[in-house]
């Protein structure tokens, strides 16, 4: 297949590029840069022997998506693009609502326009919301959002089922992940985020080469069996994959949903504790008020993934560690 990859330069979609050169698919990457490397698509290409089309392109820009589409006999989407931090969204929604939304519905339109319906869709656990039982289950209903971002995720998946009703023509899988961690094994690429990172992996990492000096434990008295937060940690590899899968599956028309996690969580302190293990790096930590908006606990229930994908998490959490490390230990300041 031509596949376009929206959002490609980033942590997940060039870890799934590489999945889909390896796999013989053609690629094609439209990104605006604005948190993604053009660094990250060659090392892919070295990683896999293979070339990637790159075109630098804001989804929003309906011109320039149009003239991509005409460009390139594209076959499928695998959509990633959009901007992911959940404090940054409190503080300016439109941006998320116009990239997130927005940018979703131009590039409907954009793929409509040259006949392309099959998309693969980036969601978010976060879209069950704050009152639904763990594990999460795919058939549950969609819940109460707490913040710009996941609001907007939940939107676009509402978004595409009223597209999938409307048109038969359209295929359609939203992939809800869990907390993705890890990097390419050969350490080429990994996640890179701008500035103090949000997310636990990547702070833990960062303390761990020297450039924080410490982490901070939001929250040490939540109803967990350590008291700090519970999460379902899937290398980033096993994500890449299940976007393969996934779309090697979409085929007949409708919206297919699934979880994509490893079925178990883990807890703040355990990620810490096996780091350390892994790695032989001390982690300096200090426990901090909660942050606002965390849930105490959640994974997945990822058997469907399993019974109708083929797919399942393979990498465990001693290998998400030791590929974080090698990422981070090889490029201290990322891509720079
Ligand atoms: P990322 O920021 O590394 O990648 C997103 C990429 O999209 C970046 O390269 C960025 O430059 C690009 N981009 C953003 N807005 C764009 C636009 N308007 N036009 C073109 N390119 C644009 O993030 P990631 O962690 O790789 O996440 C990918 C997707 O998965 C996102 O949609 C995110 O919301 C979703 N997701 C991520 C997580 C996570 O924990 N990382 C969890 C659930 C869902
Ligand atoms: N945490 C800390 N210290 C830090 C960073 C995080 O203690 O410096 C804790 C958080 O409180 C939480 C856990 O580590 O308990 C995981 O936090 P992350 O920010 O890594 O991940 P979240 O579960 O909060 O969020 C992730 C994605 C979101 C997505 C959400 C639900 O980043 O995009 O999962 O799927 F919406």
């Amino acid at each position: 297949m031509n596949v376009l990859v929206t959002g490609g330069a980033g942590y997940i979609g060039s870890h799934s590029v590489a999945e889909l050169l390896e796999a013989g698919h053609d690629v094609v990457v439209v990104d605006n840069l604005c948190n993604g490397s053009e660094q990250a698509l060659r090392r892919v290409e070295g990683i896999t022997g293979k070339s990637v089309s790159f075109e630098e392109c804001d989804i929003r820009d309906r011109e320039s998506l149009g003239r991509v589409f005409g460009n390139h006999d594209i076959d499928a989407v695998i959509h990633f693009a959009g901007l992911k931090a959940v404090g940054e969204s409190v503080n300016v929604p439109l941006a998320y609502y116009d990239n997130n939304v927005h940018g979703t519905t131009v590039l409907c339109e954009a793929m409509a326009a040259a006949g392309v319906f099959k998309l693969v869709f980036s969601s978010s656990a976060t879209v069950y919301g704050v009152e639904a039982p763990v594990p999460y289950q795919e058939d549950m209903p969609r819940g109460t959002t707490l913040n710009p971002y996941g609001t907007s995720k939940a939107m676009v998946e509402t978004i595409l089922e009223d597209l999938c009703k409307a048109d038969d023509r359209w295929a359609v899988s939203l992939l809800r992940y869990f907390n993705p961690i890890g990097a390419h094994p050969s350490g080429l690429i990994g996640e890179d985020p701008q500035g103090i990172p949000n997310n636990l992996m990547p702070f833990i990492s960062q303390v761990a080469i020297g450039r924080r000096d410490g982490l901070s434990i939001f929250g040490s008295d939540y109803p967990t069996e350590d008291g700090t937060c519970v999460r379902d940690y899937l290398h980033v590899v096993d994500l890449a994959v299940g976007h393969l899968k996934a779309l090697e599956r979409l085929s007949d028309p409708g919206v297919y949903t699934y979880n994509l996690g490893t079925g178990s969580g883990v807890s703040v302190l355990e990620m810490v504790k096996t780091f350390t293990e892994v790695t032989e790096v001390d982690v300096p930590y200090r426990f901090a008020p909660p942050r606002d908006g965390d849930l105490p606990a959640f994974w997945a229930d990822s058997s469907k993934a399993q019974e109708e994908l083929g797919w399942c998490a393979e990498k465990g959490l001693e290998e998400m560690m030791r590929d974080t490390w090698c990422w981070q230990s090889k490029n201290p300041e990322g891509y720079s």
